[in-house]
């Protein structure tokens, strides 16, 4: 019998590891034949770890397990699918899940994640092997074609961007991955290099293949251990087996890869400071022009793409532009994988096409507050996204929506916030991460930042509170206009959204006669 236990940071964090261990310990005590293999995790991170045993053709789950739920699940006879409290049936048909459209996450939680022979099982290496016998310019028309945006925030078309490094002349180019996944409440990327790394290789192939570009480079964080270790291993197996190398599954054209670790800052995850830092420069933000694209690590054309765009590419490439088309809204084209997070009763990951309300996704997917107490504001896009209140929820998960309503979806990662939350305390702390990580190459968000904690705290205060409003307000205006990246543009974003939407937070505080 072969049981699943997850490998996944968010797993082991729990007691994943333990679990496994009492879960052979117990199966050998009695004298039982298991397996136990460490796959991805699914997802459904309040029920995690999420233990799943394969019985014929099905797989039927059992979570959060716990080392001392392990005899009693053997009691209940598990290994054959037995009831049991924390039994929650066939995983396919939880409702978290079956409601799902997963393509970029197909196999995450599915397969052993360091297994090729699972990953070619379910359809993975398809994409490659249609690239393959493809022109470099057709690759890049039929990512186009897909609609396929930049996942990472910014929502730039993907196809765009690589025709650009395809057309830009050059003898030498390359593919990074930006994995520097620094986004509050955001885990997708990690979840994906943990749970199905040989997804982000295949599209970086692609990529390669689609621009003529002959090496690659993931750019992931220091905080990401896990991460670093299974794509690391899987690069190493990837080359073992032809698929990286001098000539990519016998097709002739080279493509190699490696995984290079950042140190903490969160700029290096905008484009410019990521390249810097892996050219082993300081992190700090190069001015665009010239376009990465163009002029990108040591000079030469680069694509820079996010760890889910590059994951979306094998899909697209195996069934086609039309069928990722057809899924989303408006220029809001395919599915996207939505992080729930911070105070939300189910939080993890949910794979859905374009066009979920906000409200659904808050409600009705995460289940409201994890307290029970009334939800007052999430925060959607990270830590420079926008703060919704309720009476915007019915708003599309949709990139032009969102921005209609002075927000962004950034990464996708939404953090739900109850009635006790105070928002001039949020607006605060926007400020104060965007003093803390400034790169302190431009003036408005160097010294503006600064400025704006201060503004906050006569606010709070209540010393002038409407000339210091005033202020706050231009200042912000003057970060969103003229700072040269987004984190000195964005900063804005929860700041304005906080003041607009929760002024009641921003008034001054009454004083309490003695
Ligand atoms: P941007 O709009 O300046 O650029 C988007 C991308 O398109 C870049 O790669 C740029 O080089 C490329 N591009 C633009 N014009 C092009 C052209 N004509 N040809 C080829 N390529 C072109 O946005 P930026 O500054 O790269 O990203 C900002 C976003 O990053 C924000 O919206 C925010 O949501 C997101 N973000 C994501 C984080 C994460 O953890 N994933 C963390 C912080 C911010
Ligand atoms: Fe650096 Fe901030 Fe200017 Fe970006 S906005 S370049 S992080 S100082």
């Amino acid at each position: 019998v072969t049981v699943f236990v997850p490998g996944d940071s968010a797993a082991l964090a729990v007691g994943a590891d333990k679990v496994a261990a009492a879960i052979v310990r117990e199966a050998k005590a009695r004298g039982l034949d298991v397996q136990v293999v460490r796959n991805g995790s699914r997802g459904l991170l309040w029920l995690e770890p999420l233990v799943e045993v394969r019985s014929d053709h099905h797989r039927v789950a059992y979570g959060p397990v716990k080392v001392s739920d392990v005899p009693s699940l053997f009691d209940a006879n598990f290994l054959e699918g037995g009831e049991h409290p924390l039994f929650h049936g066939q995983t396919k048909d939880m409702p978290f899940l079956s409601r799902q459209t997963r393509l970029t996450f197909s196999r995450c939680g599915v397969t052993d994640p360091l297994s090729l022979e699972d990953y070619r099982h379910y359809q993975g290496l398809k994409g490659l092997e249609k690239a393959i016998a493809m022109a470099p310019a057709d690759i890049v028309k039929q990512v186009a074609d897909s609609g396929l945006r930049g996942r990472g925030g910014a929502g730039f078309p993907t196809g765009i961007k690589w025709k650009t490094v395809l057309d830009a002349p050059g003898d030498r180019k390359y593919i990074v991955c930006n994995a520097d996944e620094g986004d509050s409440g955001t885990f997708s990327d990690r979840m994906i290099m943990e749970g199905d790394p040989f997804v982000l290789i295949e599209g970086m192939a692609i990529a390669a293949l689609a621009t003529e570009a002959t090496k690659g480079y993931v750019y992931t964080r220091s905080e990401y251990p896990h991460a670093i270790r299974v794509m690391t291993e899987a690069v190493r197996i990837a080359r073992e087996a032809g698929i990286l190398g001098p000539s990519v599954m016998g097709s002739g054209r080279a493509f190699d890869m490696e995984v290079r670790m950042g140190a903490g800052a969160y700029v290096c995850g905008e484009e410019t400071s990521l390249l810097n830092s892996l050219e082993g420069k300081r992190g700090i933000v190069r001015a665009k022009p010239p376009l990465p694209a163009l002029q990108g690590l040591f000079g030469c054309p680069t694509v820079v793409n996010n760890v889910m765009s590059l994951a979306s590419v094998p899909v697209i490439m195996d069934r086609g532009a039309a069928f990722y088309r057809d899924y989303g809204v408006g220029r809001s084209h395919g599915t996207i994988p939505i992080q729930l997070a911070g105070n939300v009763k189910h939080g993890g990951l949910y794979e859905t096409a374009f066009g979920l309300t906000l409200g659904e996704l808050v409600y009705d997917i995460g289940g409201g507050t994890a307290n029970g107490r009334p939800v007052k504001a999430v925060q959607v896009g990270g830590p420079l996204g926008a703060y919704f209140p309720p009476s915007l929820f019915d708003t599309i998960f949709d990139y032009e929506a969102f921005a209609a309503k002075d927000g962004l979806i950034g990464h996708a990662g939404i953090v739900v916030f109850d009635d006790t939350v105070d928002m001039l305390k949020q607006a605060r702390f926007a400020m104060e991460f965007c003093a803390v990580e400034s790169c302190g190459k431009c003036t408005p968000c160097r010294i503006g930042s600064t400025r704006g904690v201060e503004t906050v705290d006569r606010i709070a205060h209540g010393i002038e509170p409407e000339k210091n409003r005033a202020l706050l307000g231009d200042l912000c205006n003057t970060m969103k206009f003229g700072s040269l990246c987004a984190l000195g543009g964005f900063t804005p974003y929860p700041v304005m959204s906080a003041m607009t939407h929760f002024p009641e937070d921003f008034a001054p505080t009454p004083l309490v006669e003695a």
